[in-house]
C-alpha cells in the first residue's frame, strides 16, 4: 500500500516501524522530503535520500518529556517490583514479604547520552535525591555543570552506577555499546534501563548476565528486532520488565510530534 501511495507523493512521514530504504525510495520519483515523527532517523537511509536531494527531518524535542518519564516509570516499577506484585494480586495473593524493593534516594544514576532526553532524565533523577553521573563525549562541560551532573568515562560510569540508563542515538559507534564485556563492569546490584534503541545492547549478553545474576535486572522498551520475537530469551527472565516501544506514546507527545513535523514538512 505504502509503495503504491509513494508513486505520487512529495512528502513521506514515518514513525519507527517503517524502514525507509533505498529500494523504497526508488518507488518515490517525486519525493522531496522524508520526515520522522519522532527523534531518531536511524530507520531512514539518509545517504540514499541525500544522493537524491531529498531532505530528511525529525521532530527532535517533541517527545523528550514522555521518553524521560517512561524511563523513570520503568525504573520505579523495577526497583519496587510493581508489575510482579500487581500480577500476584490478580492471582488472588496478598504477599507483603516477597516484593520488598529498594529506594532511589542516595543511589547513583549513570546516564549514557546527556542530550535532551538524557538531560531531562538527569533532572528527574535529582528530584528523587539520586547522584547523577553521565557519559557523553559530545557534551560541553558547561551543560553538564548546569544539570549538576558529573561527566565520566563510560567504564567508570558502569562500575559506579546503581542504575544505568541509555539515551544515545544508534550509530555504527554505539551499536552493542552495552556488550558482554561492559556488562561485567556493572555492579551485581545494578539495573539497566533502555528506552533509546534496542541495538545499543547485545540482548543475548544481557539475558545471560541477568540469568547468571551478574546484574540485578533490566527494564527495556526497545529491541533489536521489533516486534520482539516470541522466543526471545528476554521474555522469560524474572527481574526484567518489557514494554513494546511505548516511551513516546503519550497523548501530549503524539500531538506535539504531529504538529511539529507537519509544520516542518510544509
Ligand atoms: C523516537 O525516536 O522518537 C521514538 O522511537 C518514537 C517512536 O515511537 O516511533
Amino acid at each position: 500500500e505504502l509503495e503504491r501511495a509513494l508513486a505520487g507523493a512529495d512528502a513521506l512521514i514515518v514513525r519507527s516501524e517503517t524502514p525507509v530504504t533505498a529500494d523504497l525510495l526508488s518507488r518515490a520519483p517525486r519525493l522531496r522530503v522524508i520526515a520522522r515523527a519522532g527523534t531518531g532517523v536511524d530507520t531512514i537511509d539518509v545517504q540514499a535520500a541525500t544522493r537524491r536531494g531529498i531532505a530528511v527531518m525529525n521532530a527532535p524535542g517533541a517527545n523528550t518529556v514522555s521518553a524521560a518519564e517512561h524511563a523513570l516509570g520503568l525504573l520505579l516499577a523495577l526497583v519496587r517490583r510493581i508489575p510482579w506484585a500487581s500480577d500476584a494480586m490478580r492471582r488472588g495473593e496478598w504477599d507483603r514479604k516477597r516484593f520488598e524493593g529498594t529506594e532511589l534516594r542516595g543511589k547513583t544514576m549513570g546516564v549514557v547520552g546527556l542530550g535532551r532526553i538524557g538531560g531531562h532524565v538527569a533532572q528527574l533523577a535529582r528530584a528523587f535525591g539520586m547522584h547523577v553521573l553521565a557519559h557523553d563525549p559530545y557534551l560541553a562541560p558547561e551543560r553538564a555543570a548546569e544539570l549538576q551532573v558529573k561527566l565520566v568515562p563510560l567504564d567508570e560510569l558502569l562500575r559506579t552506577a546503581d542504575v544505568v540508563t541509555l539515551h544515545v542515538a544508534l550509530t555504527e559507534q554505539t551499536r552493542h555499546l552495552i556488550n558482554a564485556g561492559r556488562l561485567t563492569l556493572m555492579k551485581r546490584s545494578a539495573v539497566l534501563i533502555n528506552t533509546a534503541r534496542g541495538e545499543l545492547v547485545d540482548e543475548r549478553a544481557l539475558a545471560e548476565a541477568i540469568g547468571a545474576g551478574r546484574i540485578a535486572g533490566a527494564a527495556i522498551d526497545v529491541f533489536a528486532v521489533e516486534p520482539l520475537p516470541a522466543d526471545s530469551p528476554l521474555r522469560t527472565l524474572d527481574r526484567v520488565i518489557l514494554t513494546p516501544h511505548l516511551a513516546a506514546s503519550t497523548a501530549e507527545a503524539q500531538e506535539r510530534v504531529a504538529t511539529e513535523i507537519c509544520t516542518a514538512v510544509r
